[in-house]
């Protein structure tokens, strides 16, 4: 229903409407995209936002102004206009002007780390191409069997329970320890990473935690230099852009923490998809969906990083109308170009790729391939090893981070027929040993991944 300023009524909760008259929203009020209202239901807020034009003036955290874009084409003009928009934060003027809360939890998001992420021209070339090259040597069919031997491993410790919580118990974990796996960490170091990440994300001890990840990849770092093997860590060390430990560490911090939450939300969403829409669920039974369409769905409706690359105009600009100033942070909403109402003639027609869930232009992720293959790899073994696994809760029972930087599930309990699972891979170069009864799963006596590596070693 109309406002009578033509504006759509606010989604609940959103003060920006208190600023409203006849003529519009008064441009100092902000939507805030922190909180719970946001994170019940994002797609009413973008719709909201869409009312401004190509882009709208949203808080990002309390305190924390941004200029968000929602719509498709001018996304990809601040995307691949890099001379224009540079994704330098130490250009960000109300943190240099210290406006911004020092505890604010956009900092750790956008403040600035000597990361692929956060530079330009060509010192971004020099760290990406590191990154980049060495992703592109990852050997997928080694990477799905990997995928799914930790998949089954996790699957393993609570088949026999009928009940698990899969963002806690496997989503979370199925991120973790693949990326252990593609960096080559040896046990202990995995170990402390993966507690280290559940501690940032949990937000109970994240300062903690981020130093237990930093200080680990300092180690995981001189480890692979010292002791180069066949993986993503040490091509990287060995790269042609010669990086230093310092830069080593900081790329790898960002590989993760851009790599591991995501696959984490990819893998989550995707399961809720699969579990409480009929079109997938029938597919388990015969339907004509795929997990892959399920994934698709997600990174088009509900990505899993829905609004960051924040860029910072390098000049007063204007942007199809809209005027920017230097150095005043401008996000891009991939949640809302992708769901942007002019695509959606087209749609169906554009590629199936089209969607801007992986960003676009010369920051777009360089693991979109690897990322896709651990979410699909994930989610069809859940389903072969317990096929009949259902929710158990309702949808709407269900809730979501309250972050604008990430769509994630807090949890998703879900319920099977308890089942002793018999899986470990037979080595096809030895005889079919006599069928065995099952074995109860190990425990996590060290941690999760020197208990992976044990139990399939
Ligand atoms: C479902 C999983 C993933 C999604 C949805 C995703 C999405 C994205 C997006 C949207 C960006 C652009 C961010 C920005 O410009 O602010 C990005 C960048 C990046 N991603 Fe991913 N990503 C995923 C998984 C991964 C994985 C597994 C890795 C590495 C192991 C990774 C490494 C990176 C890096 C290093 C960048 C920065 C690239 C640059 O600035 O040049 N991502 N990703």
């Amino acid at each position: 229903m109309d406002s009578p300023s033509g504006f759509t009524n606010p989604p609940p909760g959103c003060p920006a409407h208190q600023g409203m008259n006849g003529s519009g929203p008064a441009p100092v009020e902000r939507v805030p995209l922190h909180g719970p209202e946001f994170a019940a239901d994002p797609q009413r807020f973008y719709e909201f936002l869409r009312q401004y034009g190509p882009a709208a003036p949203v808080e990002m955290a309390p305190g924390v102004p941004v200029t968000l874009v929602t719509d498709y084409a001018a996304a990809l003009q601040v995307l691949q206009s890099p001379d224009l928009f540079s994704k330098d934060s130490r250009r960000w003027r109300d943190l240099n002007e210290g406006r911004i809360p020092h505890d604010s939890p956009a900092i750790p998001m956008m403040a600035h780390r000597p990361n692929a992420l956060f530079s330009d021209g060509a010192e971004h070339l020099r760290l990406r191409q590191a990154i980049s090259d060495s992703m592109a040597k990852v050997d997928t069919h080694r990477l799905s069997r990997q995928v799914e031997r930790i998949s089954t491993y996790l699957i393993e410790r609570f088949s026999t329970r009928g009940t698990v919580d899969l963002i806690d118990e496997y989503a979370q974990l199925v991120a973790l320890l693949v990326i252990n796996d593609i960096f080559g960490c040896p046990p202990h170091l995995g170990d402390r990473l993966a507690e280290g990440w559940a501690k940032v994300w949990s937000g109970e001890d994240a300062e903690a935690g981020s130093k237990q990840v930093g200080d680990s990849l300092v180690e995981l770092v001189a480890h692979k230099r010292a002791q180069p093997g066949d993986d993503v860590a040490s091509w990287m060390t060995r790269h042609a852009a010669g990086l230093s430990d310092e830069e080593m560490v900081q790329q790898l911090f960002v590989m993760m923490g851009a790599g591991a939450d995501p696959v984490r939300n990819l893998i989550g969403s995707g399961l809720l998809v699969v579990l409480s829409d009929e079109r997938f669920f029938g597919g388990q039974y015969g339907g004509a969906l795929l997990v892959e369409d399920a994934v698709d769905e997600v990174l088009w409706n509900s990505p899993p990083i829905p609004n960051y690359a924040v860029h910072y105009p390098t000049q007063d600009v204007e942007l199809f109308g809209m005027k920017l100033a230097a150095g005043d942070p401008v996000a891009v909403s991939f949640a809302a170009a992708n769901t942007d109402p002019s695509l959606s003639a087209s749609r169906q027609m554009l590629s199936k790729r089209a969607h801007l869930a992986w960003s676009a232009g010369p920051h777009a992720c360089p693991a979109k391939d690897p990322a896709t293959l651990m979410a699909v790899g994930a989610i069809e073994r859940l389903l072969n090893l317990l096929p009949d696994i259902e929710l158990a809760v309702p949808v709407e029972n269900l809730t979501w981070r309250p972050s604008p930087f990430q769509r994630g599930l807090v949890e998703l309990p879900a319920s099977f027929t308890p089942v002793r699972l018999r899986t470990r891979t037979p080595d096809p170069s030895q005889p079919k040993a006599a069928p065995q009864p099952a074995a109860e799963p190990a425990r996590a006596k060290g941690g999760w991944w020197s208990s992976f590596l044990a139990r399939w070693r």
